[in-house]
């Protein structure tokens, strides 16, 4: 089965009801003020530009992929978006008031030098908000949840190279000496098999973990049967970390 294009992905996750509310919550936690420079790191086709450029003086998007920074360009010709690589952000020292990573720092080689640029970009007193899935707390209802853990496993070790670094943001940040303000975990609900599927790839990586030897063609079969019989529940442990560059 093809992953689904990047871009009409993002799209579809932004735009999605549990994708609106969470973004929401990351825009209020961050709250842009009109004389402040944001940067958007890792900010893919430009999903949450326009919401950072109606309260941000200046907004700058980084993405290291020049085919989703073409698309922000199209859709956002009046901002300033960026080719590069969040380990060596093209921005200057200390210019940044407001910075947000969202679902980034799981694909990167480094998300401890991710932090550390985040840090040397931001002004003293600039604020950051960091955001990530745990991918390892997948749950799914119905569906037997021994399969869910097997393909959740699967994805774990083989698809997504860091998935657990959202409970390791705290720690991190520190790390590299940004002061955490706040922690918090949220968990949204998706209830419905579609919705979910789109954004969670049920069935894509069900497929892809019996390609791979990781799940038995009959578990996978009965899970994916049993997830559109009435009532559905999934979820996962998002974790959330606002920083701020000095106390
Ligand atoms: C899951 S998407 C999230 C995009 C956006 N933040 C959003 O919420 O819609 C991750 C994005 O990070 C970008 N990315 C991954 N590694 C990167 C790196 N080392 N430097 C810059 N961007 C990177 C990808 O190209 C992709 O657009």
């Amino acid at each position: 089965m093809r992953d689904p294009d990047k871009i009409e992905y993002l799209d579809h996750v932004g735009s999605s009801a549990v994708g609106r509310a969470y973004k929401r919550h990351l825009l209020g936690l961050l709250n842009p003020g009109p004389g402040d420079t944001a940067l958007d790191v890792g900010c893919g086709p430009g999903v949450d530009l326009a919401d950072l450029a109606a309260r941000a003086g200046t907004v700058i998007g980084v993405d290291d992929d020049p085919r989703v920074i073409a698309h922000a360009r199209d859709r956002h010709p009046t901002l300033d978006l960026r080719i590069g690589d969040a380990h060596r952000l093209p921005v200057d020292d200390a210019a940044i008031d407001r910075a947000r990573v969202d679902r980034v720092l799981h694909q990167v080689d480094d998300p401890t030098a991710v932090l550390a640029e985040v840090r040397r970009v931001l002004r003293p007193g600039g604020t950051a908000v960091l955001a990530q899935p745990d991918y390892t707390t997948l749950a799914v209802d119905p569906g037997d949840w021994r399969t869910t853990r097997a393909i959740s496993d699967f994805v774990c070790e083989s698809v997504i190279p860091n998935p657990a670094v959202g409970r390791t943001l705290p720690r991190l940040a520190r790390a590299v000496g940004l002061t955490v303000r706040t922690v918090l975990t949220t968990a949204p609900l998706f209830d419905d098999h579609t919705g979910a599927d789109r954004t969670l790839g049920l069935t894509r990586n069900a497929e892809r973990a019996v390609v791979a030897g990781a799940l038995d063609r009959a578990a996978a079969d009965a899970w994916l049967a049993a997830l559109d019989t009435g009532p559905f529940l999934a979820t996962m442990v998002l974790v959330v970390v606002v920083v701020a560059n000095g106390s």
